[in-house]
């Protein structure tokens, strides 16, 4: 009865309800982002809306999670729903392939699966040919590049790095494991010409991209005995492949930055493993490249303390405040780290040393101090022009600056250093603020409840905790004036019949992808109400609802009464309305 598509009919509630019982909700969220112990609860930041507070609690007892800022909740398939954008049967699937638990769920899904898989086993297939030619003799040279750099066996090993060769040997590997021509080419790894088939990359050290699950979707190739034009070449995107998405070493990272509570961003993949070489691994590339919103975001899934460490160079430079803009507006202002001599940090360690590195992460500077660096580089602060721009740019940064110490501080900052006095730029701000001030919207006050959604809701937030309520409600054959909340009240009872119990985590489950009826159990679940109920409280809320019947029956009633011509058929509806009086209230 979960769900009503075909697909979700052919698992069955049991096997559902066993998945969800197999995994706990706060091992699941914590794999997407970090929690906090606090008391009985787990608390983490909401990543289903812009915020840096932890307001998304994860219960343990009831299994379910809530955030309290943008009210969603639900238990643990209701997580990677929303989380993943997935639809309840494929969060069910997720979950039952982590914890092993075999499901049939019928040739649609399967066949999409399958659809990737082949393009998955492809790139597996091909990391295993590169490394395999790093072994050989003629992986010499490349492997006397990779050692140059400081990268020996075991790294090799641990970032998957291989070499390709010019030819079409992948190719034919590829054909060997019976993957068609199409797909071969889809993949980006095989390409043709007037003479056939041929791999792509040729010549190049090989740097598997691994996505966030740790498959590998795609190659970056670094030319290492040549004068090539480009540097790196990359895979092209591909159904498993999306550049927008590509975060270096996010896979790999995450028990590191549990541990660290940090997560250090830099822009080449070789500075992730070189950083990793002295070790320090909490490290994620962007690839180069400005981030996404989307990678701005599963950076945030890491963790809210995120440190820039790009190169020292101009070019570093605006990608440090192009990728600091990005993660603000998902909610986190990042810390920065400025390397001396425009140096990337793989070349700063070779010239100055880890410990001078390690010290540079310790004392990261705040966005505000940096973009005050930023600004005031090629500007000279005895020409009045330069300093009314250098202030105003500072000051705009100023509103995503929420602490007051740091305010006045960077204002003092402000007038030291070009000797305008803190009235006059106080005024500026209070100019700009005037400007922006928009009238406060007028806030609707919150509909009250009235006395009969107060009383439906309230037999509906004791039905979900106890099943003496389920019983006395199912008995008293109550009516609920509003049709989503009458059918919740119908899937409690439903499911009380089915397992003669009640529980919120398993409700939730059993509701499937009925999302409407998830969001109402969310509210009713959260209404402040006190936890035990007393008998008298659920009669009152009864015959409050049964007044509202009969109101409304009467009403039915006394128009009849109105339109009827007969003064026997209006005694006899009088008689009704007092009978109908007598009987419910
Ligand atoms: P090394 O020179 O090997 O130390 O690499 P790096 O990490 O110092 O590279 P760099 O700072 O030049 O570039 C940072 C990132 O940008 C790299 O990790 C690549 O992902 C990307 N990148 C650099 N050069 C190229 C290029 O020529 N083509 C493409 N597609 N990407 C590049
Ligand atoms: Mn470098």
């Amino acid at each position: 009865m979960i769900g009503s598509s075909d697909i979700m009919s052919r698992i069955s509630d049991e096997k559902i309800l066993e998945i969800r019982n197999s995994v706990n909700i706060v091992d699941i969220v914590s794999e997407y982002l970090p929690l906090v112990q606090k008391g009985k609860n787990y608390f983490g930041v909401c990543p289903f809306h812009d915020d840096h507070n932890p307001s998304m609690s994860v219960t343990q007892d009831k299994q379910m999670f809530k955030c309290f800022v943008c009210g969603v909740g639900g238990n643990v398939f209701t997580f990677l729903m929303e989380y993943e954008h997935i639809s309840f049967l494929e969060a069910v699937k997720k979950i039952a392939d982590k914890v092993n638990i075999q499901l049939d769920i019928g040739p649609i899904t399967k066949k999409s699966v399958s659809h990737l898989s082949k393009y998955y086993e492809m790139y597996d297939l091909s990391m295993k040919y590169y490394q395999n030619n790093l072994k050989t003799a003629s992986g010499k040279d490349a492997l006397k590049y990779l050692q140059d750099r400081g990268i020996n066996e075991e790294i090799i090993k641990e970032f998957g790095i291989g070499i390709s060769y010019k030819g079409d040997k992948l190719y034919k590997m590829l054909k060997a494991s019976k993957h068609d021509d199409k797909g071969i080419e889809e993949s980006g790894l095989c390409n043709y010409n007037d003479k056939g088939y041929y791999d792509v990359f040729s010549n190049r050290i090989m740097f598997p991209l691994f996505d966030i699950d740790g498959k590998v979707v795609a190659f970056s190739g670094r030319i290492y005995n040549t004068t090539d034009s480009s540097k790196y070449v990359n895979s092209k995107e591909s159904p498993i492949f999306k550049k927008g998405q590509m975060i270096y070493n996010y896979h790999r990272v995450r028990e590191f930055v549990r541990k660290s509570g940090q997560v250090i961003v830099v822009e080449g993949f070789m500075d992730v493993i070189a950083l990793y070489k002295v070790g320090i691994n909490n490290v994620v590339a962007t690839m180069g490249t400005a981030i996404t919103s989307e990678q701005a975001r599963l950076i945030k899934r890491l963790s809210t303390d995120v440190i820039l460490m790009f190169d020292g160079d101009n070019a570093g430079n605006k990608a440090t405040v192009s990728c600091a803009e990005e993660l603000q507006k998902v909610g986190i202002t990042p810390k920065i780290i400025r390397l001396e001599d425009k140096l990337d940090p793989d070349d700063y360690i070779n010239k100055y040393g880890i410990e001078r590195l390690k010290e540079h992460i310790e004392n990261p500077i705040s966005l505000i101090d940096y973009k005050m660096i930023i600004y005031k580089e090629n500007k000279n602060l005895q020409n009045s022009v330069d300093v009314s721009n250098y202030i105003n740019e500072v000051i705009k940064e100023l509103k995503f600056v929420n602490d007051k110490i740091v305010r006045d501080l960077v204002l003092q900052k402000l007038s030291n250093e070009t000797g305008v006095s803190l009235n006059t730029i106080s005024s500026i701000i209070k100019k700009e603020e005037t400007n922006k001030i928009i009238k406060p919207e007028l806030i609707k006050p919150s509909k009250k409840m009235n006395r009969y959604e107060k009383a439906y809701k309230g037999l509906l937030f004791y039905m979900l905790r106890y099943k003496e309520v389920i019983r006395i409600v199912d008995d008293s054959n109550v009516f609920i004036p509003n049709r989503e909340h009458r059918l919740l009240a119908c899937e409690i009872t439903s499911f009380y019949e089915k397992y003669e119990n009640i529980n919120i985590a398993d409700f939730t489950a059993f509701l499937g992808d009925k999302k409407e009826l998830v969001e109402i159990v969310n509210q009713i679940f959260d209404l402040p109400l006190p936890e035990e109920y007393i008998n008298e409280e659920i009669d009152d809320y009864i015959k409050v609802l049964n007044e509202y019947t009969v109101n409304l029956e009467q009403k039915r009633l006394e128009e009849l009464m109105k339109e009827s011509k007969s003064d026997i058929d209006k005694a006899d509806i009088a008689k009704k309305i007092i009978e109908l009086k007598k009987e419910w209230i």
